[in-house]
């Protein structure tokens, strides 16, 4: 009886994280493509734009990666990645760009 109970909890938390997994990415997508990022940016691939998944990956250390990223999407650069310049997306809510930014950074 406990065995099953631990197994069961077990099953529903893995259930769990793959739904949360897919939400995320359907929310993320959906931003993407209202703001117009995919013109430069893939999930999966390099782009002119860095890969989302490479800019995951380099900041999966970082605490303030979310705050940093945010500010970044609004406010455009260059540098990080190359040569290539990101523009300002002024247009992008302060509510939106971190949304973004904890997205891209959930991305596995
Ligand atoms: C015109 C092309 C273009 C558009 C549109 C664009 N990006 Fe970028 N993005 C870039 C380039 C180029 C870089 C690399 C900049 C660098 O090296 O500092 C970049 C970098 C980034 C990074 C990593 C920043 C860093 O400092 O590591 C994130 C996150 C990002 N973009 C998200 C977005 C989001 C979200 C949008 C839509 C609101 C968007 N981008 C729209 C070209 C673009």
């Amino acid at each position: 009886m406990r065995s099953f109970t631990i197994l069961f909890a077990l099953v529903s938390l893995l259930g769990f994280a793959g739904l949360a997994r897919a939400d995320v990415r359907e929310l993320l997508t959906e931003l993407l493509t209202k703001h117009n990022c995919t013109a430069c940016h893939f999930i999966d691939k390099r782009k002119y734009g860095p890969k989302l998944k490479d800019v995951a990956a380099k900041y999966a250390n970082d605490e303030n990666a979310a705050e940093k990223l945010a500010a970044k999407i609004k406010s455009g650069g260059t540098g990080v990645w190359g040569q290539d310049v990101m523009p300002p997306q002024p247009q992008v809510s302060d509510a939106d760009a971190l949304a973004l930014a904890s997205y891209v950074l959930s991305l596995k």
